[in-house]
Parts: structure tokens; C-alpha cells; sequence
């Protein structure tokens, strides 16, 4: 009897900008691999052209209407999803674990600082509707440590990396949480602590997904 796969875990990883989701990915993806669980990691903004576009947008050397920018990353996620060559859909389909940093989640706050949340999450529907990750986990990181932690290591600083803007950011986050607890699995992690300290948490929380 030929048995289907079981579809792997998808987890979202959500925080402001240098609160250390990549990190965490990074250090996650190692420690399951370690396990013997197949495992693929993957951002958004993709590396898609859609998230191409963003990316120039970002830096300012594309100019759009912040509701053009949303649209286009509600697009750029449902190609995340559905493109043939490495769509997370159908990556998933054959049991691997997938760690996104970046999902939902990051356009309904950082885009609902300049537009209603509602409409944000509508205009993500169709991305809600083909996956809800098994987990969202929001490291939950000062803006001050958050900023510091950017200033060291970046050149330069993106349109959203601004304090007041994190701030903001960060305060959305919970509204969309608040809003959405019940049909959505949201963790939230102090990500104010050592990078060893986050990852021990992490590691603990996700034995509850694990095969
Ligand atoms: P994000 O992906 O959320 O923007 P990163 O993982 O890239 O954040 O982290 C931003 C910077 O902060 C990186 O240089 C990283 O090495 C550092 N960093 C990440 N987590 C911690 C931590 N817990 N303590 C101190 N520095 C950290
Ligand atoms: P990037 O430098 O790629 O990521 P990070 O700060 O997570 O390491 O920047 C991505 C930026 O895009 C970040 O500021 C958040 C923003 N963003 C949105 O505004 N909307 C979205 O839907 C997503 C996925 C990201």
C-alpha cells in the first residue's frame, strides 16, 4: 500500500526588524536537521521578482503608494506559495519542515501603521486560506535592543527601521494577534536574551510539533 506523506510543519517567524528571527531560523533549522527532520528555511521579501521589487522599494530607489507596496507583498506570498520551482506548498507536500522568516503576520502590522489592518488582511486572504502556519512565533524584542543590534551590523537602514516606526510596528503586532488568537496558534518569546537563552525556548516549544 503506497502511503501519502504526512505534510510537514510550517512555522512562522515574526518579530521587528533585528529582533532576531533570522538568528533563530538559522540556529533551528541546524538543531532539527541534527535530528534527522528535513528541513527548508526561506524569507520574505522572496528573491522572487515580485520581491525583487520590493527589495528596490525598500532602498528608495523605487518609488510606489505604500498601498501598492502591500498589494505587491500579498503577491510576492502567494508566489512563495504556489511558484512550481520552489513553492513552500510543495515543499511541504513531501514532509519537510518549513521556517519562514517573515509570513502574514508581518503585513497586517507593519503595513496597518499607514492603512486599516481589515484591509490588509483581507487583501492576504487568499494566503490565509492555502496555509495557516502550524505556529507563529514572535520574538519579542525591545525597539532600543532591536535598533542597537541593527546599528551595529548594517551599513545602511531600510525605510522601516526607524525607532518610532519599530515602536508602531511592534504595537501592531499585538492588535493582529488580539485580533486573530482564535484561529491562529501565535507564541510569543522574549527575545531580549541571549541568542543561547531565545533558543532553548524555541527548541522546547517545537518538540510539541515535532513528527
Ligand atoms: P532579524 O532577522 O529579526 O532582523 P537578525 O537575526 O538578523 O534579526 O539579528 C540582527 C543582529 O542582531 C544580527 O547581527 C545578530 O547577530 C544579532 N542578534 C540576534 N539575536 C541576538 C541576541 N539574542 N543577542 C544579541 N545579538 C543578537
Ligand atoms: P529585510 O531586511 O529583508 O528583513 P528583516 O528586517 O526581517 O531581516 O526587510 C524586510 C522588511 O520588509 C522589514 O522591514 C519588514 C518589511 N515587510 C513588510 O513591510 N511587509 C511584509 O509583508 C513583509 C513580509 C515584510
Amino acid at each position: 500500500m503506497i502511503t501519502k506523506p504526512k505534510n510537514g510543519n510550517f512555522i512562522a517567524f515574526e518579530g521587528i526588524d533585528g529582533s532576531g528571527k533570522s538568528t533563530q531560523i538559522r540556529i533551528l533549522a541546524e538543531k532539527l536537521r541534527a535530528a534527522g527532520i528535513r528541513c527548508y528555511t526561506t524569507m520574505e521579501p522572496t528573491d522572487s521578482p515580485i520581491g525583487s521589487l520590493i527589495h528596490q522599494i525598500m532602498i528608495g530607489r523605487v518609488k510606489t503608494d505604500p498601498k501598492a507596496l502591500a498589494a505587491l507583498f500579498a503577491a510576492d506570498r502567494l508566489d512563495h506559495l504556489l511558484n512550481d520551482v520552489n513553492g513552500i506548498l510543495q515543499i511541504l507536500q513531501n514532509g519537510t519542515t518549513v521556517l519562514t522568516d517573515r509570513y502574514y503576520f508581518s503585513s497586517y502590522a507593519y503595513h496597518s501603521v499607514d492603512m486599516p489592518m481589515d484591509w490588509v488582511i483581507q487583501s492576504n486572504e487568499q494566503s490565509s486560506i492555502l496555509l495557516r502556519p502550524t505556529a507563529t512565533i514572535f520574538i519579542d524584542t525591545h525597539p532600543d535592543t532591536a535598533m542597537e543590534r541593527i546599528a551595529k551590523n548594517r551599513s545602511h537602514r531600510e525605510l522601516f527601521e526607524k525607532k518610532s516606526r519599530l515602536v508602531q510596528v511592534r504595537e501592531k503586532y499585538f492588535e493582529a494577534f488580539q485580533k486573530l488568537k482564535d484561529i491562529e496558534n501565535i507564541i510569543t518569546i522574549d527575545g531580549n536574551r541571549t541568542k543561547q537563552a531565545v533558543a532553548e525556548d524555541i527548541w522546547t516549544l517545537i518538540q510539541e510539533f515535532l513528527p
